[in-house]
């Protein structure tokens, strides 16, 4: 093969769908591996939420924004398929920021090498993005205690799946916040969650309250939305916000406004935005943390694989609907 396919983000989104004409398909010269270097072949590509943040042209954010004409951010599990690097041999499987491409080139900068024996949809939904973000945001920021009441929203998606999970293991009482009564069914009656609210529903106040009936202490916010205010006016003294993800607004020009601060300031709660690349330097112990609970079977996971490498343009858009179920990502 002398080419392959890459994808460039070329225009940058205004509120909406995700749509083509913000990214241009081209073909690459398949590269040359210089001293030092390997070639490797993407197989599966992650997709998250973040993506809309990183198209957006806001440099006042965790991270800058994909430059224009250059390959769109992503991360990825792919093969070692040509080495001249004495520490990467041909076969080996790599994870790391790959972009949206069918190769790229390394020197083994920001690339880990995956030893888990796990198939690579499994890696990407537990112990890449999704598994480390839960562990930051659950156990440190949390700092979680047994018989306390802990509430998730995005709770039946990759990273709030694994929170709920990890406090149901702890002892926690967990309530999780969904979009469809399919996804309110997955987070009971498999992942063992005590209850679930599906956000679309009628009588959310009433609902939180049936469900907490002893007020909430932790809230892992996913999504944003009116519930949110719902829920921070339910918490109990010393409540802890772990502000992880607020996807309602990544499409809109506007976000929505926030909870009353009154109820921050009577039950003196303690809100936490957090971002994992501030935390890469911690994955060694966020995985430590995160993997006697999956050895013990307490951790089940589903993902979501699209077919194709541009099949990411428009997947981008199950985050919005709410039509991925599981781990989303793009098989190569
Ligand atoms: N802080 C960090 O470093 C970090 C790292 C990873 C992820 N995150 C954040 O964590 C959150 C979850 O990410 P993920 O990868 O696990 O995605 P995910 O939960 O697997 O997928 C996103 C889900 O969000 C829900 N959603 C979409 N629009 C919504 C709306 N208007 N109101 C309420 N819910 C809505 C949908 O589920 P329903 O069907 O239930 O609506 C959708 O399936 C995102 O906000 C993401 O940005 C943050």
């Amino acid at each position: 093969m002398t080419t392959f396919t890459a994808i460039n983000l070329v225009k940058r989104p205004s509120g909406g769908p995700i749509t083509k004409e913000l990214f241009e398909v081209v073909q690459k010269e398949m590269p040359k591996t210089g001293p030092g270097q390997f070639l490797v072949k993407q197989n599966h590509m992650s997709l998250d939420p973040a993506m809309f943040g990183w198209m957006s042209a806001d440099t006042n954010s965790y991270i800058p924004p994909v430059d224009l004409g250059t390959v769109m951010r992503s991360s990825g599990i792919g093969e070692v398929v040509e080495s001249n690097h004495p520490d990467y041999s041909v076969g080996e499987r790599v994870m790391g920021m790959m972009g949206w491409q069918e190769y790229c080139v390394s020197d083994g900068q920001g690339l880990n090498k995956v030893a888990a024996p796990l198939p690579d949809e499994a890696v990407l939904s537990i112990f890449a993005l999704p598994g480390i973000t839960a562990s930051q945001g659950y156990f440190n920021v949390g700092k979680p205690k047994k018989g306390e009441t802990i509430i998730v929203t995005g709770a039946a998606g990759s990273v709030g799946s694994i929170v709920g999970q990890l406090a149901k293991a702890d002892g926690l009482r967990v309530i999780g916040v969904v979009g469809t009564d399919e996804k309110a069914d997955w987070i009971v009656n498999t992942l063992g969650f005590d209850a679930a609210i599906n956000y679309k529903s009628d009588d959310l106040d009433a609902q939180l309250a049936e469900a907490a009936p002893n007020g909430i202490d932790l809230f892992f916010e996913n999504t944003a939305g009116p519930i949110q205010s719902l829920i921070v006016d339910r918490m109990n003294a010393h409540g802890r916000v772990m502000v992880c993800g607020l996807i309602a607004n990544y499409a809109k020009d506007v976000p929505s406004p926030g909870p009353s601060w009154v109820s921050v300031l009577k039950r003196r709660l303690t809100i936490q935005g957090f971002t994992m690349p501030d935390h890469y330097h911690q994955v060694p112990e966020l995985i430590g943390k995160l993997t006697p609970y999956v050895m013990a079977g307490q951790i089940k996971h589903r993902s979501h694989i699209l077919e194709g490498l541009e099949s990411g343009i428009d997947g981008l858009n199950l985050f919005l609907t709410g039509a991925n179920k599981g781990k989303l990502m793009v098989k190569l």
